[in-house]
């Protein structure tokens, strides 16, 4: 039994993973270009690489209208304004996710309401969504996490039945497909991050896509500080400055051009990350959805079953990190998160709404499982270099199994490490 790196055994991984963000002379040029333009920034809006840019993604996520903005966390809130809520509101989102997910919707005076996920997918569960709506439920924002998504079906069709708004959050699903249609292009609106470590990168950046006319002219004039963008000029808003920038707009045109071979190489490698994993007892392959059709992988999650691999998730990720693998055991349940306690506004939506906060007391036992024992997620630089990485991985989860089998004492001594 070979020795783990944590306690000075050789690791599994010692090169260096292939980085990120991918750029070449492409690149360069494409800035070059917009710098002699002399029109750098996103006024008027939309510029000629903007347009180009979304003309481009629209047709990729299978759209219909879109703005460019400045980054994956006020589309959410544009979204919102759009679609006319705020104040008192509440909105549904999953439990676990990226603080933006609630975040926005506090942006928007909105009040995130934190639903269980679902074990299979680690999205928003649509029967814990049912359960959660009131008369006082005006949206659902479901994230399509990592490599996967929330059933889109299941929740349009509670949206359907309740009247309310979706707003897929799909910072992590650029390319993304399901049954027949891109991520984002599901629900009312879709939101998405061009943030650096985004498999489709500006630095910063985002888009939105919208279902309707009306609410892209309102969209377009939120982020245009409140300039009418339909054709009579006549529908001002109460808007800001988010434009995203021509820079920014040009990056993305290339990004474009490089993401299908990258979206093909990692949704490959993922398959035979799938093949590879469900072979090691005690671990879960999350199972693939067929109206799931193309995976978009900005990370790739799956699932310990801690009592038949001898450890949880947070000891795996630790053991894994070690061993140069590039691993990851999760968010912490929201609830959790600094984001509900602020102590630097009165107009804060949690001080206001104090009923909605009992932060002590929320337990959603999907989220706390996948959290604290089950959840692992690996980066996606191991998708993008292909199956010798995958190998790896699954060297290095083996090495982990046989020590932890071969000393009752191990998980203990890696937890006790912190
Ligand atoms: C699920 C999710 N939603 C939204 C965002 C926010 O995107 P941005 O950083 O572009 O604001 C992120 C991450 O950055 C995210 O992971």
């Amino acid at each position: 039994m070979s020795k783990l790196a944590l306690f000075g055994g050789s690791r599994t991984r010692t090169a260096a993973y292939p980085s990120w963000p991918v750029h070449d002379e492409r690149d360069v040029e494409a800035v070059a270009e917009v710098l002699r333009s002399g029109s750098w920034g996103g006024f008027p809006y939309p510029g000629p690489q903007t347009q180009r840019f979304l003309d481009a993604f629209i047709k990729m996520q299978r759209g219909q209208y879109a703005v460019a903005v400045m980054n994956g966390t006020i589309t959410m809130e544009v979204a919102l304004r759009a679609a006319g809520i705020g104040w008192g509101d509440e909105v549904l989102v999953p439990a676990y996710t990226f603080q933006a997910t609630a975040s926005a919707p506090m942006m928007a005076g909105a009040i995130p309401v934190l639903v269980d996920i679902d074990p299979d997918t680690f999205c928003i569960d649509p029967e814990a969504i049912e359960a959660a709506i009131t008369d006082r439920t005006r949206a659902i924002i479901p994230v399509h996490i990592a490599s996967q998504m929330a059933d889109m079906d299941a929740i349009m069709a509670i949206a359907e039945r309740h009247d309310l708004i979706v707003i897929e959050d799909a910072a992590h699903a650029h390319g993304a497909m399901w049954a027949g249609k891109g991520a984002g292009a599901l629900g009312h609106f879709g939101s998405f991050s061009m943030q650096s470590t985004k498999i489709m990168t500006a630095g910063e950046g985002g888009a939105l896509l919208c279902r309707s006319q009306e609410h892209a002219w309102r969209a377009a004039s939120i982020i245009d500080c409140g300039r009418p963008h339909d054709p009579a000029g006549e529908l001002y808003t109460q808007g800001g400055n988010y434009r995203m920038t021509e820079l920014q707009a040009a990056l993305l045109n290339v990004a474009l051009e490089r993401f299908p071979a990258q979206a093909q190489m990692r949704e490959q490698t993922a398959n035979y990350m799938d093949e590879s994993l469900s072979e090691i007892e005690g671990i879960r392959v999350l199972p693939r959805d067929p109206r799931h059709e193309k995976r978009a992988i900005y990370r790739y999650t799956f699932a310990v079953d801690p009592e038949a691999f001898g450890a949880t998730n947070k000891i795996i990720e630790r053991a894994l990190q070690a061993e140069g693998i590039l691993c990851w055991s999760g968010y912490d349940p929201m609830y959790r998160y600094d984001l509900f306690r602020p102590k630097d506004s009165r107009l804060a939506v949690p001080s206001a709404f104090p009923q909605y906060f009992d932060l002590e007391n929320m337990r959603l036992p999907v989220t706390e499982r996948i959290s604290a024992r089950e959840g692992l997620w690996l980066d996606e630089e191991i998708f993008r270099e292909g199956k010798g990485a995958v190998d790896e991985v699954v060297s290095a989860l083996r090495k982990v199994q046989a020590a932890l089998a071969g000393d009752s004492t191990l998980a203990e001594r890696i937890r006790a490490l912190g």
